[in-house]
């Protein structure tokens, strides 16, 4: 597994493997690999000739106050975890050699964000989209890997490979849980011992109102309130929001059908956790 850092270094051993003809299949990440990010590794592996794992803290999608400076930032053990799982190139450039100047142009997603994690993270999908456009040109994967954990995520990307014509096919995986339910995600830690606990009850949520809808209420506003209402009185945690939209369109219906997305964000008090469900409804 080779590590390189800058971007034309990168360049250089791409050539290497496109004259080649090898498929190349792509996990961007910011690191601090967990099972979730593993999964992605394993989906990309199995699908092409070369795996590139990219690991880059993008300043970009960060907003004021958020835990840009505190997010973790273990590169020694992510690169023997990724050799393990037979990575061909870790990417991990600087931020200096991401943005070299302040930028000319970037990229303000327009349609999507108005919603869910968008709503209270002003231009945090404009970072997401714009690095991982950057991303995208470097690196020049056949297919890219993303986690439906960030289902958000998944459909902003979606949306901009469609609107620039990027030569890319977005692959959405599963999200990987504990085994009692909780979401992997690198911001567990956080959670203090009793909120560990509690935390497993925003996935039990989510299948709960999945399950009302399977039983025919379609009342969206209702399976809501239901929501938050549980929540308020099962955790001590503030809520960020609780949502049922179209998928990937990402809109409200008052009586929802086709395919939806159930989703709730939780404010633990140093640990903001996501997760959601995306179900058929007939
Ligand atoms: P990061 O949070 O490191 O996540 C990298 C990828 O891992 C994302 O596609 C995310 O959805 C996926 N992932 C995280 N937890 C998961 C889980 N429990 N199950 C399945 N997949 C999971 O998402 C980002 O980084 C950044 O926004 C990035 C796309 C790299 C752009 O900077």
């Amino acid at each position: 597994m080779k590590t390189i850092t800058s971007v034309s270094d990168f360049r250089r051993e791409l050539q290497v493997h496109k004259v080649q003809n090898q498929s190349i299949g792509f996990v961007p990440t910011m690191g601090a690999l967990h099972e979730g990010h593993f999964s992605l590794i394993k989906a990309a592996k199995q699908m092409n000739d070369i795996v590139v794992l990219s690991i880059f803290v993008n300043p970009l999608q960060f907003g004021a106050g958020e835990d840009y400076d505190s997010y973790p930032r273990e590169l020694t053990k992510d690169k023997i975890q990724a050799d393990e799982l037979g990575v061909d190139i870790i990417f991990a450039p600087t931020v200096q050699d991401i943005y070299p100047r302040s930028m000319y142009s970037k990229i303000r997603v327009e349609k999507g964000v108005q919603v869910l994690c968008g709503k209270n993270r002003p231009g945090h999908f404009d970072g997401v989209a714009t690095v991982v456009l950057k991303l995208f040109h470097i690196v020049e994967p056949d297919r890219a890997y993303f986690g439906l954990k960030d289902a958000q995520q998944v459909a902003v990307i979606q949306n901009m490979v469609f609107d620039f014509n990027v030569p890319v096919e977005i692959i959405a995986c599963e999200t990987i849980r504990e085994d009692d339910g909780l979401a992997v995600s690198s911001r567990n830690i956080n959670l203090t011992k009793e909120e560990r606990m509690q935390a497993p009850l925003l996935y039990k949520c989510l299948q709960q109102t999945k399950q009302k809808l399977e039983a025919g209420n379609r009342a969206s506003v209702v399976l809501k309130d239901e929501m938050k209402s549980y929540f308020l009185t099962h955790t001590d945690a503030s809520i960020d929001y609780c949502e049922i939209v179209t998928f990937p369109e990402l809109k409200h219906q008052d009586e929802v059908s086709g395919q939806i997305l159930i989703a709730a964000a939780l404010q633990f008090s140093n640990a903001r956790l996501i997760d959601n469900i995306i179900v058929h409804v007939k």
